[in-house]
């Protein structure tokens, strides 16, 4: 079969994706990149001629996962074999860039590995892979700049979509792998990002979140040349028609700075929700962390937000365990979390990773006691949150509709706040903001009711 025959004939690529959006909005690029070598998406591996695993390394656990994954694969593959169908099986992501090696001597059936900043060249990889019958190891940080060699987005994400515009990290967290596995922080042109959002608007999407591992570090090339700061980005964006929504994530205290707080004040579209990590309410984990920011720098920073958008809502992330943490540094997360007040927050217990200061620090933490505490965290979280859904019980709020819901005749939506929203309506509303009036806040969603206008337009 010639090269071009091999262009033409469909095919079956099967992507599983584990951690952060930023995986999830790459799983779709290498799908994009993949497209014109003829492959489209299927839903199980059983029929793929080609998996990929875009895999996290950023708890051990999530890191696991990848392993037993791959010796189901295994299974799959063999089976296709058996039938005279032969299956590439690639890893890519966090786990790739960190354990390439390890991959390779522990799953020698899997063919290519590949870091998260190699994706581009995957036609490339899938093509030496054929030829060699699999072995291709990519995870060195090209100096090229994938998104350079990326095509234009052919999937088409949906109502609401991610746009990666900043990717890496220079803050060396002492428990955190991202910035070995996802390297240094980079900007994208604001030119290039405009551009993608423009083509995701022209698709139907009517709200974007901008990502990055630290998306408000971003300092882009401006289109007339110079530098952009973020909030100008943001200001740019907003000016786009039919982009109806925006927000961010995920983003480092130390880099919020007075032109990004301004726009959450002026730019109507840039929604009231904010996911601020914190990681620890205790000054002394801060320092042990390197987060390089105190409690009262956080403090002030919402109050600052507050004042710039007085209803705006905050999520964060929490380690609980951390090497050195006593019970007086865990209750001063929790009184953290009572002064602050959260819509929502993500905890999680200190996992050691290997590579990372904190894992060879003294005074590791029982994990008996780390799990106490997270039940303990988990468990004010939670109230706070019910509390905040339970609050928006006779509010109207602007609801974003992105599809239908469980039950026919229902619509799913998003509130301002990231809540999810469902109603009973026409699917005519999909892709538009209509005004609902919420009914009940349950724990994790909530119910409204749209006017009868609205049922009837
Ligand atoms: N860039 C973001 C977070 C990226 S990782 C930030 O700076 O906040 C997402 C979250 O995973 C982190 O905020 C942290 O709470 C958690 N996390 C990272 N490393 C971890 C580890 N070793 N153990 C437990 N949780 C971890
Ligand atoms: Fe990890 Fe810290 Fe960087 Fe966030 S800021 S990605 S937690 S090193
Ligand atoms: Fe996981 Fe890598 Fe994202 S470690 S959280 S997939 S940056």
């Amino acid at each position: 079969m010639t090269a071009t025959d091999d262009k033409k004939c469909p095919k079956r690529l099967h992507v599983i994706t584990w951690g952060c959006q930023m995986n999830v909005y790459d799983s779709g690029r290498m799908a994009d990149v993949l497209a014109p070598l003829g492959f489209a998406p299927t839903a199980t591996p059983d029929d793929a001629d080609m998996v990929i695993l875009n895999t996290c390394h950023i708890r051990d656990k999530a890191a696991e996962k990848v392993f037993s994954e791959l010796g189901r694969l295994r299974v799959v593959k063999q089976a296709r074999e058996a039938a005279g169908r032969s299956t590439i099986l690639a890893v890519a992501g966090c786990v790739a860039q960190a354990e390439g090696a390890e991959i390779v001597a522990r799953a020698p059936y899997v063919d290519i590995v590949l870091g998260p900043q190699t994706y581009h060249r995957l036609p490339e990889m899938v093509a030496r892979a054929a030829r060699a019958g699999g072995g291709v190891i990519e995870t060195d940080f090209p100096a090229e700049a994938k998104f350079d060699y990326l095509p234009d987005s052919a999937t088409t994400q949906g109502v609401t979509a991610f746009l990666t515009i900043q990717e890496g990290c220079d803050k060396f967290c002492s428990f955190c792998v991202v910035p070995y596995t996802r390297g240094a922080e980079a900007s994208r042109p604001a030119a290039a990002v405009i551009a993608e959002a423009r083509h995701l608007v022209a698709q139907g999407t009517r709200e974007i979140t901008l990502l990055g591992q630290n998306v408000n570090a971003w300092h882009g090339e401006a289109p007339g040349g110079g530098t952009w700061s973020f909030g100008r980005l943001i200001r740019a964006l907003a000016e786009l028609p039919g982009l109806l929504r925006l927000r961010y994530t995920t983003s480092h205290p130390r880099d919020m700075d007075d032109d990004l707080i301004d726009a959450h004040r002026d730019v109507p579209q840039l929604m009231p929700f904010l996911h601020l990590p914190v990681q620890s309410g205790s000054d002394r984990m801060l320092a042990a962390m390197n987060r390089r920011h105190t409690v009262d720098d956080y403090l002030r920073l919402v109050e600052r937000l507050r004042t710039a958008r007085p209803d705006l809502a905050l999520s964060s992330d929490f380690i609980v365990g951390h090497p050195g943490e006593s019970d007086a540094d865990f209750e001063a997360t929790l009184h953290l979390v009572r002064r602050v007040g959260f819509a929502q927050a993500f905890s999680f217990q200190y996992s050691s990773r290997p590579g990372t200061p904190a894992a060879g620090a003294p005074l590791q933490v029982a994990e008996p006691l780390k799990h106490e505490r997270l039940q303990g965290l988990l468990a004010l979280l939670r109230e706070q949150q019910a509390a905040f859904n339970a609050r928006s019980r006779g509010l109207v709020m602007p609801v974003l509709f992105t599809g239908p819901g469980r039950r026919p005749g229902q619509l799913s939506g998003r509130s301002p706040f990231l809540q999810p929203v469902h109603v009973n309506g026409p699917i005519s509303l999909i892709g538009q903001v209509a005004p609902v009036t919420i009914v009940d806040g349950r724990p994790n969603s909530l119910a409204g009711t749209l006017t009868l206008e609205q049922i009837c337009a």
